[in-house]
This record gives structure tokens, C-alpha cells and sequence, in this order.
């Protein structure tokens, strides 16, 4: 598969319609996390640079068609212009006369961030109509939204297909390049760390991890569900009950193959996520506990793990991780990230945010902007913001 790459585009004195993915996590109307400003920051610099008028555009929560003002992406303005090195006007408006002012009052070089595109009915809904009212605001079409590229609305898809000339932003490229590589073509022993609170939702991705890693490592509360399978009580823990024959079917998958799954053997249990933790073998878990970490000798054996691994990737974390009494586990799977020799990938919202606190995000081989978009991706999917995006697509 071969992209198109921005780079190619001739975009001076042109109009840029440019998709990137800035739904950051809002409090109180201020940003709450900058990593995905900060990646494509560059992009629009880049542009700016090479004299294109730049329009930026994203979603910002789940807006559900109407406006909603506590999901304006106005606080994200300021934040790219200081990221980008470039003045950014904000624009209140998506489609509307205000945007089309701005655009045709835009000079080359000038830098406009549209409002929350969810705004509109017509985004999520891939409305054609909607799609030929973004095209028409601009000239040529780049998509740096990876963490996007998985829903098929009208920004990442319908509009793409209006525009001859339309192309892969870099931080795009480069997910697409990191993620491939671990899923096709990855140096052995590849290991996949994945946790979080559900196995719904990851099932696919999970399937296809079993089929290609050498070894599944089990974590958060979607291994209880594991566990549950292999028959062990684990009192009062999140688990999804309903989904143990599909538990089953995906350890048969890893093992039938000869890769190895890995599940916690102690875990940090407590009656509720404010109540003291203490560490118990996986059989010592009390009716009343619930699982909330994995303990000190899984934390050491997924340490082993990683440092003879070549190719690590992980999502999701180990425990309730915005607890601090139960952050341990968390916190020393991205210290094993970052001293495994591994190429290592962080896909996931929590992951990230995980090798960001842990102060490792550097020492890792990417850290994905993608959290839905890279399950997906790994699981085989054709990213509907990718394909369209392909040479001779
Ligand atoms: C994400 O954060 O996963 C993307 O921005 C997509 O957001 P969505 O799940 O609301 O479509």
C-alpha cells in the first residue's frame, strides 16, 4: 500500500483543507492534554511555509450534530499557533458565510482553525451534500487526522473522494509506516501488551493479535475475563461474563499456534477503587475484592518479557491507573517499554498518557495518536481515512 504524501502536492498560493485529529480532553474549557496539538503542529507550520493557505479542521468530542460551546475547539486556536510558530485564527463557523469570508480574506501563508466539525449533522452522517460544502472552501485535501481515519465521515471520507488532489499528512505517513510494520512485519519475538477495563470493543484486534504475536500479555480488567475462563474466582472484578467463550476462543487461537498468553499471577485488590489495596495471589482474590492492579511479580515477569522482545506493542493499562494506589502496574510496563531494545508502539488515550507521566514518551519508537485507529488498523481493518488516501484509490 502506498500512500500519497503531502510533500507531492503543490500548494502555494493554494487553499489547504487540512483534517488533523485535535480532540484533546477538555476541563473546563482548557486543554487538558496538548499531545495531539503538539504532533500536528508541524504539519501546519509545513504548509504555512510552503505558502498554502491553511485550514485547519477537526472534531472535538461527540457533539452529536448541534452546537455545544463546552466543545468549542476556540481553546485549541491559541494552543497550535504557540505549537506551530504561526498566528491562527479561529473561525466560529464550519461551512457557513463566516468560514467562506475567512478563507477568501486568507492570504497565502495565513493559518484558520474551523469550528468542531461535529457541529454539523452532516459530518458523522457523511453527508454529501455537507462533503461539497467543505470541498468548495478549498483547493487540495491533506489528512494528518490518524486518530480519525477510522470513522468514515464526512471530513475523513466523503469529502476526501472530491478532491483529485488530496494526500497523507506526515504524522499520518508515520503512523501508517510504525503500525504497519508491527502488524506485517514485525521483528521476532513480537509481544502485545493489551489491557484496559473491556474486552469488548477490542475483540477483533485481540483475534488478530493471537494469529501474529509471539506472545499476549493479559492486563487490566479485561484479563479478570481470562482469568475467569481458566476458572479462577475473582470475586467482585469487572469482568464481561458473556464474553468467556469468546475469551476461550482467543487463547485456543494464541496457544494452538504455539505463542504464549500471558495472565497475572498476583494482582493489587481492594473492596473499592478508594479503598487500601493489598497484594494477593491470582487464587487470593476475596469475594468481596475486586482486581484493580497487576501486583510486583507479574509487573517483574512482563519486565523479562519486553527486554528480549523485538517488536512490543501496547494498549491499555494494567489497573485503574488515575488511582494512584493503583497506578504501579501502569507506570512499569511503560518503564519496560522504554528499556526494552524492542521497537516499541503506544497506541490508546491512557497507554500515552501513562509513558507521558512515567516521563519515557521519548524513549519509546512511536507513541500512536491513535487509539480506536490503531486497534483497528492492527486488526486488519482498512481504515476508511487510509484508503482513500492510497495512490491509484
Ligand atoms: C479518538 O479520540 O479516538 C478519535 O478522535 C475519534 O473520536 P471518536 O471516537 O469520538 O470518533
Amino acid at each position: 500500500m502506498a500512500l500519497r504524501l503531502m510533500d507531492t502536492l503543490k500548494v502555494e498560493g493554494r487553499r489547504v483543507l487540512l483534517r488533523l485529529d485535535l480532540n484533546v480532553p477538555l476541563k473546563d474549557g482548557k486543554v487538558g492534554d496538548e499531545t495531539r496539538i503538539r504532533e500536528a503542529a508541524p504539519t501546519v507550520r509545513a504548509l504555512a511555509e510552503r505558502g498554502a493557505v491553511v485550514i485547519a479542521c477537526s472534531h472535538l468530542g461527540r457533539a452529536k450534530g448541534k452546537p455545544d460551546p463546552a466543545l468549542s475547539l476556540a481553546p485549541v486556536a491559541p494552543i497550535l499557533a504557540r505549537l506551530a510558530g504561526r498566528p491562527v485564527r479561529f473561525v466560529p463557523d464550519t461551512v457557513g458565510e463566516v468560514a467562506k469570508q475567512a478563507v477568501a480574506a486568507a492570504k497565502p501563508g495565513d493559518v484558520l482553525l474551523l469550528e468542531n466539525l461535529r457541529f454539523e449533522a452532516g459530518e458523522e452522517k457523511n453527508d454529501p451534500a455537507f462533503c461539497a460544502q467543505l470541498a468548495a472552501l478549498a483547493d487540495v485535501y491533506v489528512n494528518d487526522a490518524f486518530g480519525t481515519a477510522h470513522r468514515a465521515h464526512a471530513s475523513t471520507a466523503g469529502v476526501a473522494k472530491l478532491f483529485k488532489e488530496r494526500a497523507a499528512g506526515p504524522l499520518m505517513a508515520r503512523e501508517i509506516a510504525a503500525l504497519s510494520k508491527v502488524r506485517d512485519n514485525p521483528d521476532r519475538p513480537f509481544v502485545a501488551v493489551v489491557g484496559g477495563a473491556k474486552i469488548s470493543g477490542k475483540l477483533e484486534t485481540l483475534t488478530s493479535l493471537a494469529k501474529r504475536a509471539d506472545t499476549v500479555v493479559l492486563v487490566g480488567g479485561m484479563a479478570n475475563t481470562f482469568l475467569l475462563a481458566q476458572g479462577v474466582a475473582v470475586g467482585k472484578s469487572l469482568v464481561e461474563a458473556e464474553l468467556v467463550p469468546m475469551a476461550k476462543d482467543i487463547l485456543a487461537a494464541a496457544t494452538g499456534r504455539g505463542a504464549s498468553v500471558v495472565l497475572p499471577t498476583d494482582v493489587v485488590v481492594a473492596t473499592g477503587t478508594d479503598a487500601p489495596g493489598r497484594t494477593v495471589s491470582v487464587s487470593g482474590v476475596g469475594p468481596d475484592e475486586m482486581i484493580l492492579d497487576i501486583g510486583p511479580e507479574t509487573r517483574q515477569r512482563i519486565a523479562g518479557i519486553l527486554a528480549t522482545a523485538r517488536t512490543v506493542f501496547w494498549n491499555g493499562p494494567a489497573g485503574v491507573f488515575e488511582k494512584p494506589a493503583f497506578a504501579a502496574g501502569t507506570l512499569a510496563i511503560a518503564q519496560a517499554m522504554a528499556a526494552s531494545p524492542a521497537f516499541t508502539v503506544v497506541g490508546g488515550g491512557e497507554s500515552v498518557a501513562a509513558v507521558q507521566q512515567a516521563g519515557v514518551a521519548g524513549k519509546l519508537s512511536h507513541v500512536s495518536t491513535g487509539g480506536g485507529a490503531s486497534l483497528e488498523f492492527l486488526a486488519g481493518d482498512m481504515l476508511p481515512g487510509v484508503a482513500i488516501l492510497e495512490e491509484g484509490a
